[in-house]
C-alpha cells in the first residue's frame, strides 16, 4: 500500500488532505504536534470507516521531534510515497515591513521555511525507498513576488512581513530541491490551497476546506508525467 506523512494534519487542510488521500486508498500518517490531537485526528477518520490511518507526533521546529517521528515511521513502513509540508503559521499580525519584529520573522521562518526543509531533509531516505516519490510544500500565493508587484491583484494590500517571505523562502527551496532531484522519479512541487476557511483565518476564508485540501492532492498524486519544481494553485501554474 503507498504512504503519505502529512505535517500538521490534526486539523485544517492537513487534515482534510489526510482524508482524501486515505479515501483514495493510501495509508496516511497524521503528523501532529500533539500526540493527543494527533489521536482525536485518526480517531475521526476511523469513525468514518477508514482503518488505513495512523498518527505520529512530530513538531516540525524540533529536529530531535522530526528524527523520532522517521524512527517511529520506517518501523512501521518500508518507504515513503508522499510527504506534504503542510503545517504552517501566520504569526501575529500586523506585520510591517519596516517594523516586524525580528523575533516573530524568526517564529514564523521556524515552523514554515525552516520546519518543512528539516522535514523533508530527514524523510529524505524513506522517500527515496519509494517507485515514484512526491513532494508538496504548502505554500501561498501571498508568497508570489509577482502578485505582490501587481496593483490590480486582489490581495495586493495584504503584505504580511513575516508569513508571506517565510513562503517565498519555501517555494524558492522547492525549485533547489526539484533540480537536485530532476533525474530521479521524484515530483517536489509547491501547492498554494488558495483562501480557504480554518483557524488560520478566523474561517474568513472562501473557499471549503475540501477544495483547498483538493488542490494539495492533485499534485502529492501526479502521475510520472507530471511537472516538478513548479508552483501550483487552483487555477493552474502560478508566478513566482
Ligand atoms: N487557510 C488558508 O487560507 C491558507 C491559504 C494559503 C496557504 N495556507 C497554508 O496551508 C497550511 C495549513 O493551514 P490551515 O489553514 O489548515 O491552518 P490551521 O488550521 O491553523 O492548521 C495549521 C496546522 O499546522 C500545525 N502546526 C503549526 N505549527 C506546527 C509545528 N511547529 N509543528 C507541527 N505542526 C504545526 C497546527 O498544529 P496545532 O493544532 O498544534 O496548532 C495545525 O495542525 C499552512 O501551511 C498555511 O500557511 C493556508
Amino acid at each position: 500500500m503507498k504512504s503519505a506523512f502529512v505535517t500538521g494534519a490534526n486539523k485544517g487542510i492537513g487534515f482534510e488532505t489526510a482524508k482524501q488521500l486515505t479515501e483514495l486508498g493510501y495509508f496516511v500518517y497524521i503528523g501532529s504536534r500533539d500526540k493527543a490531537k494527533g489521536i482525536e485526528a485518526i480517531e475521526k477518520l476511523k469513525a468514518l470507516g477508514f482503518s488505513n490511518v495512523d498518527c505520529i507526533e512530530l513538531d516540525v521546529t524540533d529536529i530531535n521531534s522530526i528524527k523520532s517521528a522517521r524512527q517511529e515511521l520506517e518501523v512501521k513502513t518500508q518507504h515513503l510515497d508522499i510527504l506534504i509540508n503542510n503545517a504552517g503559521i501566520r504569526g501575529e499580525v500586523p506585520q510591517p515591513a519596516s517594523k516586524v519584529p525580528i523575533e516573530r520573522l524568526r517564529l514564523v521562518f521556524e515552523t514554515n521555511f525552516f520546519g518543512a526543509v528539516q522535514t523533508t531533509q530527514v524523510f529524505m531516505d524513506l522517500l527515496k525507498k519509494a517507485d515514484q516519490p512526491r513532494i508538496v510544500n504548502v505554500t501561498s500565493d501571498l508568497a508570489s513576488l509577482t502578485n505582490h508587484s501587481d496593483p490590480t491583484w486582489k490581495f495586493y494590500p495584504f503584505k504580511s512581513s513575516a508569513y508571506s517571505p517565510s513562503k517565498t523562502a519555501l517555494n524558492a527551496y522547492t525549485v533547489m530541491l526539484a533540480f537536485e532531484l530532476k533525474d530521479t522519479s521524484f515530483k517536489v512541487n509547491c501547492v498554494n490551497p488558495g483562501h480557504t476557511a480554518t483557524d488560520f483565518n478566523n474561517y474568513k476564508g472562501e473557499k471549503p476546506i475540501e477544495q483547498g485540501a483538493s488542490v494539495i492532492v492533485k499534485y502529492a498524486t501526479l502521475d510520472k508525467d507530471g511537472a516538478t519544481g513548479k508552483f501550483f494553485s487552483e487555477e493552474g501554474e502560478t508566478a513566482w
